[in-house]
């Protein structure tokens, strides 16, 4: 239906183009340099469809996707209850100002805190965002509570995105060195190390930001007990315990969240990635007794749209009626029981690591990139974690069979080099 001074065609005339036209010579990569902002150097492929853990080219050629968008498709590529929740919201309401109250923005608050230790969600459009937002919530809380305390401690090797003050945040010199001067009130110490965070405290700090698990940073897991201690630490000192549960969240490592597995609950949640299965959306989650926001503290335009709600609440209804994270807890112990048979067959993997369907092989050499494109070349999609590592992290909905697969292609990528 258009509106009044609406003169347009077709619906047709403003789809896109859909693939390359067969000539097996994919022209997307001359449009990225021509008009695309050098960030990122991509993997030479074009993607153009995807269903479950599959994805096709521009050339009709099928892979097995365990990056899923970087830990994102947790129900896998257009999954029909993701895909229904956006063709009827599309053809509802798309987006309307936050002033008024939308039906799956609350529904979607209501199964979130309904499952969770939280009592308080705010949307966001990213993983970023829901951590600024969470560190504005703690400055906030410091300001009231903490006579203006505002430092926030972090890890090194952490990640929490790229806006200015969570490139601050996140303790990783390459992303930091290039933006230098940072914003004021971060400070990274080593990551898993209870002592170090203890003399970083200061009357100043308002509250303590990690990740469960690193994921971009490593795939690196606290010991047992770390995170207990800190939110001891926190209780002790009155500052609040963030836990950035962007990526490990929504049943990525096994569990809903990753703080169900170490018997403690944080003050402040962010979540992002796996919440709407491809949507962009992030969520910060807070207690009752940190909720310290008022109206005109913090805002979004989109955070929260009728669009991506519908999307995230398919999909957490999804992970949670039938149980995903029991899955991705099966078939990420058998794919780690696989990973390490490759280990004990090539003296040159030297760890396999991680928890739930996030999960790394590490090599005594730096063979990450050259093992990337044959696994590209033999139809499987992995993510290089750095010079000498591979991550996976799959659609949450695989089974075994498709771990088999993907370890083929592997055993006969490592026998090569
Ligand atoms: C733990 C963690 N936090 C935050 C982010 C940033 O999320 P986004 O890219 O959606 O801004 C990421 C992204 O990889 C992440 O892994």
């Amino acid at each position: 239906m258009k509106g009044e001074g609406d003169t347009g065609g077709e619906v047709a005339e403003y789809s896109l183009d859909k693939v390359n036209g067969g000539d097996n010579v994919s022209k997307w990569p001359e449009l990225e340099s021509k008009y695309f902002m050098h960030t990122v150097n991509r993997v030479p492929v074009t993607l153009v469809r995807g269903e479950g853990a599959r994805v096709w080219d521009d050339n009709g050629r099928e892979y097995l996707d365990f990056v899923a968008g970087w830990a994102v498709n947790s129900l896998g590529h257009s999954h029909p209850v993701v895909a229904k929740a956006l063709a009827e919201q599309a053809h509802t309401l798309i987006q309307v100002s936050n002033q008024f109250y939308t039906i799956p923005q609350l529904q979607l608050a209501e199964l979130l805190v309904q499952h969770s230790c939280l009592d308080k969600v705010f949307i966001s459009n990213s993983g970023a965002e829901a951590n600024e937002g969470a560190v504005k919530l703690a400055r906030r809380y410091g300001k009231l509570n903490r006579k203006g305390a505002y430092e926030v401690i972090s890890a090194t090797g952490s990640f929490h995105g790229r806006t200015l003050s969570m490139v601050a945040a996140s303790g990783q010199a390459k992303h930091q060195e290039p933006y230098q001067p940072l914003p004021a009130g971060f400070v990274n110490v080593e990551y898993n190390n209870i002592a170090a965070i203890k003399s970083a405290t200061t009357d100043q700090t308002c509250a303590i930001l990690l990740e469960p698990l690193q994921g971009e940073g490593g795939v690196n897991i606290p010991d047992d007990g770390y995170l207990k201690t800190v939110r001891e630490w926190c209780d002790e000192k009155g500052i609040l315990l963030i836990l950035d549960e962007v990526q490990t969240g929504i049943g990525r490592l096994g569990t809903l969240f990753a703080y169900e597995q170490h018997g403690i609950e944080p003050d402040i949640m962010t979540l992002a990635k796996g919440l709407g299965s491809g949507v962009p959306i992030g969520a910060i989650m807070v207690k009752e007794s940190a909720n310290v926001f008022v109206p005109g503290d913090h805002g979004s335009t989109f955070g929260g749209n009728p669009l991506v709600c519908a999307a995230a609440y398919a999909t957490l209804k999804y992970v949670i009626d039938n149980n995903i994270a029991g899955n991705v807890k099966k078939v990420g112990q058998y794919f780690i029981g696989r990973l390490e048979e490759l280990k004990k067959k090539y003296s040159f993997v030297t760890d396999v690591r991680g928890r739930g369907l996030l999960l790394a092989i590490e090599f005594d050499r730096e063979i990450a990139d050259d093992l990337l494109k044959a696994c590209l070349e033999n139809g499987l999609l992995v993510n290089r974690l750095n010079p000498s590592a591979l991550r996976f992290m799959p659609p949450l909905i695989i089974g075994n069979g498709e771990v088999d697969e993907a370890i083929s292609i592997l055993d006969k990528v490592l026998a090569t080099v």
